[in-house]
Formats: C-alpha cells, sequence, structure tokens
C-alpha cells in the first residue's frame, strides 16, 4: 500500500509523556526531525539545559537519549506556530486531567488542553497533517478533534483547500521509570484509525524498531477504549491485591506468599501483585474515573459502580494505613516527629501526581504529626504545591531532610511509602540510635526484612503481613 513518507514531527505537550517518547523516535528514526512544544517556556528551557541533571523529569536511561539525539533531529521549542506548520505529523501529548467542576466534575476528563491544542493545529497546519492522539483521551475524543478540525478551516475560508486532515489514536502504554525500556521494547504498539494511509505512514515509524506482528491496528474507538481499560485491569489488580493484604494481617497469613501463590497460575501471572500503599500515578485514577463517567452517560449504572468501587478501595487502602499508625503510636501522632520516606507516587520517577504519600501525610499533618520527608528526586518545591493544593484546619508542620539518616532524627517512627533502591538493606541497627524509643517502622513496600531489625529495639509492622 503506498504511504505518506513522514519527515517532520511536532508533539505538543513537552511532558512525562510527549518527551520520552518523542526522544526515542528521533533516537531510532534519525531521518525524522521531531520538535517538541510546550506553552511552558520554563519546561522548554529545562529541556535544553546543558546540565543533563536539569532535564525536567528524571527518567532512567532518558539523558543518554538526550545527549544523542538534542541539537541532531530532537528540539524543544516554544514556537508553536513555526513547528506546527512544518510538520507532517503532529502528535498531541497535553495534559487531561480530571475535571474539577461543572458537569462531570471529579470523574470527567477536563479537554481544554486537547481542544486547544486542535485550535492551534487547525490554524497553523500546512498541506496533509497526520494528528495523533498520544494522551489517555475519553472515548470518541477523536471525533471531537475532527470536528474541531474541520469546523476550524471552514472558518478560515481562504485555506481550505490547502488543509487536510487524518486523526489516529495511538495511546501510550508506557509506565514511569521504566519509560525508556516501555518504548525501545513495547509489548504492543496500538494504532486506531479510519484513513489507512495515515495508518501505515505511523506503523513505517514504529517498524524501525518494533517488529510487525507487535503493532495492532484497530478502529479509533477500540484504541481509545483499550487505553482506558489496559489501565483500569492494571489498577483493579493493585486494589485486588490490596483488598487481600488487609485480610491477610487480620488472619495471619503473610500477602507476599498469597501474591506468589496465586502468581505461578499462568492465566493469573505473577507480574502487579505488590501490595503497597495504594496506586498513585496520573494514569490509574483518572482513567477509571473516565471509565466510570461514561459508564453511567450510556446508561450502564452496575459497570460504573464496579470500577468506581477499584478507587473506593484505594483511597481506603491509604487511609488504613494512617490510621494504623496512629493507633500503634497509642492512639495520637500530635507533637510527635514522623519520617517519610518515599514521597514519589513509585521509585525510579520524580512525578508526584496522585502519589498516596500526598494523602498519607495529609492525613498525619492534620493529626498533629511533625513530618521529615526523605525523597531521592522530589524537590521541595514539588512538595510545597502537593500541600498547598490541601486545606489544612490545623497549621501543618514538616520538613525536607536532605538523607535517611536525617529523616530520622528523633524520629518516633519512620513510613515508607516508596520502594527507591536505596531504602533495601538499611543498617537498621545504626539508625536506629538516631529515633526516639519506642520507635516504629512501617513498611508499606516491603522493603524491610523482619531479621533486619532483629536486636535493634525497633518495633516494625509491614503491610500484608499478619501476625
Ligand atoms: C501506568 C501504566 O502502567 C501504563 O501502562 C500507562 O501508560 C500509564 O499508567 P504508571 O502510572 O507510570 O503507568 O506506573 P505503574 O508502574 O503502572 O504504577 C502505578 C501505580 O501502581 C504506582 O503507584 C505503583 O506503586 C502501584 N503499583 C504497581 C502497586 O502498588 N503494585 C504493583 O504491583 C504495581
Ligand atoms: P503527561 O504525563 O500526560 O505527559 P504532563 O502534565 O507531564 O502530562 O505534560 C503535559 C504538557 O502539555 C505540559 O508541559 C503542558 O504545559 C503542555 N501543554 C498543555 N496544553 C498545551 C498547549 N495547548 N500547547 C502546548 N503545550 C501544552
Amino acid at each position: 500500500m503506498s504511504s505518506i513518507k513522514i519527515r517532520k514531527i511536532c508533539c505538543i505537550g513537552a511532558g512525562y509523556v510527549g518527551g520520552p517518547t518523542m526522544s526515542v523516535i528521533a533516537d531510532k528514526c534519525p531521518d525524522i526531525e521531531v520538535r517538541v512544544v510546550d506553552i511552558n517556556k520554563e519546561r522548554i528551557a529545562a529541556w535544553n539545559d546543558n546540565d543533563l541533571n536539569n532535564l525536567p523529569i528524571f527518567e532512567p536511561g532518558l539523558d543518554q537519549i538526550i545527549s544523542r539525539t538534542r541539537g541532531r533531529n530532537l528540539f524543544f521549542s516554544s514556537d508553536m506556530e513555526k513547528s506546527i506548520s512544518y510538520a507532517d505529523m503532529i502528535f498531541i501529548s497535553v495534559n487531561t486531567p480530571t475535571k474539577t467542576k461543572g458537569l462531570g466534575a471529579g470523574k470527567a476528563s477536563d479537554l481544554s488542553w486537547v481542544e486547544a491544542s486542535a485550535r492551534q493545529v487547525a490554524q497553523y497546519a500546512n498541506g496533509h497533517t497526520i494528528v495523533v492522539e498520544k494522551s489517555t483521551l475519553p472515548v470518541r475524543t477523536a471525533q471531537a478533534i475532527k470536528e474541531i478540525l474541520k469546523t476550524t478551516i471552514r472558518e478560515n475560508q481562504k485555506n481550505e483547500t490547502t488543509k487536510t486532515f487524518s486523526v489516529l489514536s495511538n495511546p501510550e502504554f508506557l509506565a514511569e521509570g521504566t519509560a525508556i525500556n516501555d518504548l525501545e521494547k513495547p509489548d504492543r504498539v496500538l494504532i486506531g484509525g479510519e484513513d489507512p494511509q495515515a495508518i501505515n505512514a505511523l506503523v513505517n515509524i514504529y517498524l524501525n524498531w518494533v517488529s510487525s506482528d507487535q503493532i495492532i491496528c484497530t478502529n479509533l474507538w477500540s484504541s481509545e477504549l483499550s487505553k482506558l481499560a489496559a489501565n483500569a485491569f492494571l489498577a483493579q489488580r493493585i486494589s485486588s491485591i490490596n483488598s487481600i493484604s488487609a485480610f491477610c494481617e487480620a488472619t495471619g497469613a503473610d500477602i507476599k506468599e498469597v501474591a506468589k501463590a496465586i502468581g505461578t497460575d499462568k492465566r493469573i501471572g505473577n507480574q502487579f501483585l505488590s501490595a503497597g500503599p495504594g496506586f498513585g500515578g496520573s494514569c490509574f485514577k483518572k482513567d477509571i474515573l473516565n471509565l466510570v463517567y461514561l459508564s453511567g452517560y450510556f446508561g450502564l449504572p452496575e459497570v460504573a459502580n464496579y470500577w468506581n468501587q477499584v478507587v473506593l478501595l484505594n483511597t481506603w487502602q491509604q487511609d488504613r494505613i494512617y490510621k494504623i499508625v496512629l493507633e500503634k503510636l497509642f492512639g495520637t501522632v500530635n507533637g510527635k516527629n514522623i519520617a517519610i520516606l518515599g514521597f514519589s507516587f513509585k521509585a525510579n520517577t520524580n512525578d508526584t501526581r496522585e502519589s498516596p504519600a500526598i494523602r498519607i501525610s495529609c492525613e498525619l499533618l492534620e493529626e498533629g504529626a511533625f513530618l521529615s520527608i526523605y525523597d531521592p528526586k522530589v524537590s521541595i518545591e514539588r512538595m510545597k504545591e502537593d500541600f498547598e493544593n490541601h486545606s489544612f484546619d490545623n497549621p501543618m508542620i514538616w520538613k525536607m531532610a536532605n538523607s535517611i539518616q536525617e529523616a530520622l532524627q528523633n524520629a518516633d517512627a519512620v513510613l515508607i511509602l516508596t520502594a527507591w533502591d536505596e531504602f533495601f538493606g538499611l543498617d537498621w541497627n545504626y539508625l536506629a540510635s538516631f529515633m526516639r524509643k519506642p520507635a516504629w517502622i512501617f513498611d508499606t513496600r516491603s522493603v524491610v526484612n523482619r531479621e533486619e531489625i532483629k536486636n535493634t529495639g525497633l518495633n516494625l509492622w509491614k503491610l500484608g503481613e499478619g501476625t
């Protein structure tokens, strides 16, 4: 089949998805010029920073790719007009948070940024342009993008004959912390669309490093729904294992043993069975709430309730952890020092969106605890912003610690919320000397080995471990 040869790509949105995805495309396709644009000039400046430690996102392996490609065939820019007008293919990779007000507030996705991007594309594009939705979007958003593109051109009659568009859906399945590996060795690439030539053009880009049997082509709506469904299934697994973790604590079983036992069944599989403080990240909660909203909209309340329970269980898990801390510390944390180890929503990322650490920390601050927070990658500005988004009844007292040892100074308890490598195999005998006795370790990520705290005088509570 004849296909359009793509020479120039523009990506709108230089975030956690756009940045790494375009870096890998530029790396794998040296003949294609890739321009990533963003309205946030500071973010673009950070992507262009000579010191690769200042890239706006931390992702293992990303700095090496940037050093190979930036300035060669990968460019970060704020010049929307130029970057869009020269592109044969435009990826839309902007934020789609849950709506905070209006119809569908708390559930539906806010598509303001997608809509604004589509309008920019309609205004500046030239000739035939393939528009690819990369952001996670509710089913049938491609239709909305198509409408915007068509209507905006119609309004501008002068250019009507010179602009045409094909819209594709190409959802992203990368997980933060392993994004580069996920992009370089994807389980599958999913492309949804109606225009065979446009689909072929995108397939040809991926064929530079992905085998054809891993590229799945579907219609637009199946592609959009598959992304929501995949994330909902993954999140459901976490809520399932977390529900069983509480059951283990109540009955004397051990969640790690149970996870291993059930995971050896090939039909269940052993991935995504780590119990923890609940799922965070920008996608899971947002996508499920979206599914809940759409199920309600399409008259399927039972389906909506079913998926909503996955989110409710996740919040419950976070609340139950802070309540256990409270209970073990004689019913009050008022005036007590608590060290928090790990603030990002998972290891190997500086992203804190929907991090369980935020909710749990806020509950403890509300109870009057003093928190000393250590995370190897999250900045103090990020923590401040996360706390500022919550309204507190009491004044909150927290500080960022620069090391584990500093966080544990005089602490009555330490709460491990992210499984960073450096939290494993700690010398608890040494660390115990900094803490105020009786002191507790609350381990929500199975980081501490019970053997390691023998003879340290510390008490250990492990999520999912019954006594
Ligand atoms: C997820 C999907 O994995 C990815 O395919 C999609 O494109 C975006 O959303 P991400 O949110 O980056 O990726 O990370 P993921 O590894 O899926 O973890 C999400 C959350 O679940 C984290 O808070 C993590 O700690 C938690 N989790 C994951 C568990 O608690 N237990 C597990 O076994 C796995
Ligand atoms: P994701 O995790 O989906 O990549 P991020 O919030 O990390 O989400 O990134 C989305 C990026 O999109 C942000 O840097 C934001 O400034 C950018 N953005 C949003 N709307 C527009 C727009 N209309 N034009 C250009 N960039 C945009």
